[in-house]
């Protein structure tokens, strides 16, 4: 409404102007031309309002010229319910309610750039009919340790696979006229201290790991705006650092948009005039100046009063103002000035179809090892498990089990709300238990198992002992006379679970899980584990367990998509994109103690260096137990041997890698071949190999399918800290060829000539 009286006053002023439309307003008009007309007519005071909130999740247009607000939301799972104008209350209203789509640990296990871009457009969709300018997501923070209590919102530990990922989704949203938001940049690894620490890292590190995703959004993708984060990095707080806004982001790669600083992550008014912030938003107190209220008022924020007496005194520039001016008005001529863009639509339906079939690519079927069960179509009633009848328990064949029992808080309770700002408040939400008596009916009775206690800001209800016991008792009884069970555990949203500003204390599953699995286990071993979360776990018995599917936050769709899996309706094709570590201490982030991580109250150091997830653990030989990358079917692929176009690249030449992939199994299924390429020896340490293409295929049974890589140059390449560049030393390389980054199917060598 708001906006249609300012673009009303914009049409009054452009028609009282006589036929004579101002630049800014005439579409037609380049946009760089149209930011210099607007600028031109704008006053000081006018600039400096852009530049902060006004509200929660708004900033200011400039009504004189009929230029109207940003208006922001929660992303990026969805969009997130209308939030009061000055306080982080909802505003109850009626018609807010959205699709909850995949987390994107979820999306980046598809692998499949097509998911990003369909997950990418629909969320553009909901956002567009909700009348928002910018959507604040998604999250390409690479998976450091698996103790960050926001990993669920991110896209794993590889900068490849996130960059490939975050591409799609950027360009497809943007669609829509609503602007990315890629946060949170830079370096934001942890919750824990995350208003404050200090990460240090090597700049090698910085390039190799952590920014590329960020790039790739901002080359490649075209992201109109981008979040800086909380934390420090190299001294100085994320949301004003001269090295990564102003050098890095803003000059080396040429990002022409509009850094909005994560909510009261601003510290300083000079800094924050001078090193590359832009929107300053959520800043509700300012312990330089003793306010320390919790609700939002425009005018304490860094860039407003205070930046303005400081410009007007000379004591910053005017020209950086401009620039933030000049920012900000492309990014409101992209969005909310844009007549040209779609309507957008609330589609609950379509929109959960997306989400049920991004879920699906999704998840990931982790293990499912053959145990002692019937031949197929005869019921477990008639079986004596003492001869050699194995199968593995997935996909469910329901001929064989009358009685399924489904355990697990998880199984019930709802996942959407809760876990920070990206929490949504959903259309519908359908659990596991639902979607399970929706597709078996009768079979299926339920046992709670175990219970997480009620969240509170700041702390943890416990649960009494007395009904940990109780609800765990019940669930063995019920086992033990089951003839399958599907317990469905794991984290939750719950603070210091999968939760933002605060990490988990522990690599274990929580509330109790791991006894109630081993004493399930003990008096049935049928046990299916659906572990939702965003984070690996500790898997307490790997060897007994015979069948665990890695289901995430599917959202919306969580109870049917995962049925869509066990039942075999759909086959799993997810791979992980980060590893599952057997221990804690096998993690790199964890190998060097606690300055490692959380570091040690002023600031954390990354030792482990490009040494990140998979890099870490081929590297040092500390296999994780479930790798990156990996992620069974139902059917089974065949890999060729795989062939190079030529034995020495030279040049900027390119070579070409070619191998065949066949469907041997009895289903289609599809497959994630993904190209890993090592360096044999260099004067730097290198991990053993890291990933540098993939691809999903889709395969009928006895299907296939010829599948190319090309690798360029710029694959052989590391961030040089004396050279200060990418370069690459000439010798030997190998190229893999792999179901996973440790399932290796093929190898080939090949030489980079000197130039
Ligand atoms: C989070 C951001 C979020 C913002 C607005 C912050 O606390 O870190 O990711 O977009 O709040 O809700």
């Amino acid at each position: 409404m708001k906006k249609t009286i300012v673009t009303l006053c914009a049409l009054a002023i452009s028609m009282s102007a006589l036929a004579q439309t101002p630049v800014y307003l005439d579409e037609a008009k380049p946009i760089e031309e149209r930011v210099k007309d607007a600028l031109g007519r704008m006053t000081l005071e006018e600039k400096v309002a852009m530049c902060h909130a006004q509200s929660k999740f708004s900033s200011p247009g400039v009504p004189r010229l009929g230029i109207p607000e940003l208006w922001m939301s929660d992303g990026p799972h969805g969009v997130r319910e209308e939030i009061q104008w000055g306080s982080w209350s909802n505003a109850a209203w009626t018609n807010d309610s959205c699709t909850a789509f995949p987390a994107l640990t979820c999306l980046a296990a598809t692998w499949n750039p097509q998911m990003a871009a369909l997950y990418g457009k629909t969320v553009g969709e909901e956002a567009r009919f909700r009348e928002k300018d910018i959507l604040l997501g998604p999250g390409v923070n690479i998976y450091r340790t698996p103790l960050n209590g926001r990993n669920f919102e991110y896209m794993g530990e590889d900068p490849y696979l996130a960059s490939r990922m975050v591409v799609p989704y950027v360009q497809e949203l943007q669609k829509n006229g609503v602007a990315a938001c890629v946060k949170h940049y830079a370096l934001n690894n942890q919750e824990k201290q995350r208003w404050n620490v200090d990460v240090r890292v090597s700049e090698r590190a910085m390039r190799e790991i952590y920014l590329p995703a960020f790039r790739a959004a901002v080359q490649e993708g075209g992201a109109w705006s981008i979040m800086g984060a909380y934390n420090k990095i190299l001294g100085t707080h994320a949301c004003h650092n001269d090295l990564t806004l102003n050098r890095i982001l803003k000059g080396e790669w040429g990002f022409d948009g509009v850094v909005v600083s994560d909510w009261a992550g601003t510290h300083d008014t000079r800094e924050a005039a001078m090193n590359g912030l832009d929107i300053e938003m959520g800043t509700d107190q300012r312990p330089d100046k003793g306010i320390s209220q919790k609700n939002f008022r425009a005018q304490d924020c860094y860039l407003a009063d205070d930046y303005l007496q400081m410009l007007r005194r000379g004591e910053v520039s005017e020209e950086a103002l401009n620039d933030k001016a000049a920012r900000i008005l492309r990014l409101i001529f992209r969005t909310a000035m844009n007549t040209r863009k779609p309507f957008g639509n609330m589609d609950y339906e379509a929109h959960s179809r997306v989400a049920r079939t991004i879920g699906g690519e999704g998840i990931v079927l982790m293990q499912n090892d053959p145990i002692p069960v019937p031949p197929k179509g005869m019921s477990i009633r008639y079986f004596i498990p003492i001869d050699v009848w194995e199968a593995p328990l997935l996909p469910i064949d329901p001929a064989r089990y009358d009685k399924i029992l489904v355990v697990g808080d998880n199984a019930t309770r709802r996942l959407c709300m809760g876990g920070g700002s990206s929490e949504l408040k959903v259309q519908h939400e359908t659990s596991v238990l639902t979607a399970m008596k929706a597709k078996y009916g009768d079979k299926i009775s339920y046992a709670k198992g175990y219970q997480a206690g009620k969240t509170m800001y700041g702390s943890v209800e416990e649960v009494k002992q007395s009904v940990v016991d109780q609800l765990r008792h019940e669930a063995v009884e019920a086992a033990r006379e089951a003839d399958l069970i599907v317990f469905v555990g794991g984290l939750n949203k719950n603070r210091f679970q999968d939760c933002e500003d605060g990490d988990r204390q522990s690599y274990d599953l929580p509330f109790g899980q791991n006894e109630l699995l081993r004493e399930m286990l003990d008096v049935n071993p049928r046990i299916v584990t659906v572990l939702v979360s965003g984070n690996a776990v500790r898997i307490p018995y790997p060897d007994r367990m015979p069948a665990i599917l890695q289901s995430w936050y599917i959202g919306s769709e969580l109870g049917p998509t995962v049925v869509d899996v066990l039942s075999g309706e759909v086959n799993p094709s997810g791979k992980l994109p980060f590893s599952f570590p057997a221990r804690l201490e096998d993690c790199g982030a964890h190998a060097f103690g606690e300055i490692g991580y959380p570091g040690d109250g002023v600031k954390v150091e990354y030792r482990e260096d490009v040494l990140v997830g998979y890099r870490w653990h081929d590297t040092k030989k500390t296999p994780a137990l479930y790798p990156f990358g990996h992620g069974l079917s139902y059917t089974t692929f065949a890999y060729s041997k795989p062939a190079l176009s030529a034995k020495t690249m030279t040049g900027e030449g390119t070579l070409t890698l070619t191998l065949s992939v066949t469907n041997t199994g009895e289903c289609t299924g599809k497959e994630v071949v993904q190209l890993y390429i090592g360096d044999d020896k260099a004067t730097v340490l290198r991990p053993v190999k890291e990933l540098k293409g993939f691809q999903k295929l889709s395969l009928a049974p006895g299907e296939s399918r010829e599948v190319t890589f090309t690798i360029t140059p710029d694959m052989l390449k590391y961030w040089s800290e004396e050279a200060h560049d990418w370069v690459s030393e000439p010798g030997r390389f190998t190229a893999y060829v792999g179901s996973s980054s440790t399932d290796i199917r093929g190898k080939v060598k090949f030489t980079l000539a000197p130039l």
